[in-house]
């Protein structure tokens, strides 16, 4: 590779889950704290970081598509970016890639991508780098601090406080792609929430493969879990709301169920997967729980917070499931009612045990399925918003709708509400409730406290 010129606009490109936006966060901060600044809208960058997925689809192929767009568009203006490919595809598939794609530079796994700058540093003089460690714990420490990386005042924000998963679910790559469970220390997770919070921040989403797996060291010495961090981020006074995402059933506590009818800073919203309503697929899947054990834990939630907005991961389709084990899942949702859900195809992932088994489903039952179970999901979406007609709650307002005067925010619920007014970003409105969507709700806002 010949010797490229120091770039100095870059475009970070991120797919999939919130770490992963977490994760380019960081690494646009990274960048920015070495001068090199975001490309302006609708320009070409000097470098690009496709930060990539890999948990379903061929998520590789959309990378090499990807790469090849960005060459060729680079090539029309005169100009080819420096390509970078991070995130979990990098970590799965670093050396295919490098073989595979001359025009990328760098391959940084998720684990590593605090050296960036150092691999920036090679691709100038010509040498292609990869890095694809898993030393776990150094990227945080080695991460610029967050009140002086982060330019944007945006009064939401991610937190990863947990990485990696011990699970195994059979048909998870995340196991393999982010490593074992590691939790960050309190005292870190503690500093880097204040400096958000004096950045503007008023709403924290914990993140972390397994969040409700996270535990650590209080002050005092005392091992806690994600109930006494939650209980210590509320007590920063600035920050109004917490939310975390996404959690096993197998790690919930009492304790952090209590969490939810005690610490008002805590929204009532629960992301909590099941993938299927059939013991015979869970136990497949080695979710290691029932469905039963898992209702149990939503009417525990439900008791302690009678308002909770429930969401949910679904898989159909996954090797052997049978209609009857599907209909176990439409069922299942019926029963449950959830505010909001994700469904997805099963996709098998290389290397997963899922992906040998025998009796892989064919594409048309997989499909009808989706169809399926979506429109349920659907159908109790629309009927949660509906029924939060005539609420009057909070709204963080996080950005400008598409008209003068409109402003968009979330609800506690995490429901998308636009209302028309005098507003600022950052404000919490008091808003009613006043017309349901299937994906948002209008409100008319009733007062405003002030960022
Ligand atoms: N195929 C389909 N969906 C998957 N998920 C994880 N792995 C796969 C796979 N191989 C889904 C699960 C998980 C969510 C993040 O992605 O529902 O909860
Ligand atoms: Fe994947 Fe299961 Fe771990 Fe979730 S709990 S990240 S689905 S292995």
């Amino acid at each position: 590779m010949k010797p490229q010129t120091p770039p100095k606009t870059y475009r970070v490109k991120s797919f999939g889950c919130q770490m992963n936006v977490y994760d380019g966060e960081r690494m646009a901060e990274l960048l920015g704290e070495r001068g090199i600044e975001p490309a302006p809208e609708g320009e070409e960058a000097d470098l690009v970081v496709l930060n990539t997925c890999h948990i379903r689809e061929k998520a590789a192929e959309k990378v090499y598509s990807d790469i090849g767009r960005l060459t060729k568009a680079g090539r029309a203006a005169g100009k080819e970016p420096m390509i970078a490919v991070a995130g979990c595809v990098a970590q799965a598939e670093g050396e295919e890639i490098m073989a595979r794609a001359p025009a990328v530079s760098m391959v940084v796994g998720p684990q590593a991508y605090h050296r960036l700058p150092e691999m920036l540093g090679k691709a100038t003089r010509g040498e292609r780098a990869t890095d694809t460690d898993m030393p776990a714990i150094a990227k945080f420490d080695a991460l610029p601090s967050r009140d002086k990386a982060r330019k944007k005042r945006f009064p939401t924000a991610f937190l990863t406080v947990q990485e990696g998963c011990d699970k195994f679910c059979t048909y998870c790559v995340v196991p393999y792609t982010r490593g074992a469970e590691i939790s960050r220390p309190f005292a870190d997770l503690v500093d880097e929430a204040h400096r958000l919070v004096d950045a503007g921040v008023r709403e924290i989403t914990l993140l972390g493969q397994n969040v409700n797996a996270w535990s650590g060291e209080n002050a005092k010495g005392h091992t806690i879990g994600l109930d006494g961090l939650i209980r210590a981020l509320a007590k920063l006074p600035d920050l109004q709301r917490i939310r975390y995402t996404t959690s096993h059933p197998n790690d919930f506590t009492n304790g952090l169920v209590a969490c939810h009818a005690e610490v008002d800073k805590l929204m009532p919203y629960l992301h909590l997967p099941v993938q299927s309503g059939s013991d015979r697929v869970l136990k497949a899947m080695n979710r290691q729980h029932t469905a039963d054990q898992y209702l149990r834990l939503l009417e525990q939630m439900r008791a302690a917070r009678p308002d909770i907005a429930l969401s949910g991961d679904f898989i159909v389709g996954f090797p052997g499931e049978t209609e009857a084990e599907f209909d176990a899942t439409l069922s299942l949702v019926d029963e449950v009612g959830y505010a909001q859900a994700y469904s997805f195809k099963y996709s098998p992932r290389p290397g997963t045990p899922a992906a040998t088994m025998g009796d892989q489903l064919p594409g048309e039952v997989m499909n009808e399925r989706l169809q399926r179970l979506q429109a349920s999901i659907n159908r109790d979406q629309l009927a949660f918003n509906q029924a939060s007609v005539g609420r009057t709650c909070d709204v963080l307002v996080e950005r400008r709708g598409k008209h003068e005067g409109q402003w968009l925010g979330k609800s506690p619920w995490l429901q998308s509400v636009w209302f028309e007014g005098a507003a600022e970003i950052g404000d919490m409105a008091q808003v009613t409730l006043a017309e349901a969507g299937p994906n948002s709700m209008r409100g008319e806002v009733r007062e405003r406290a002030p960022a």
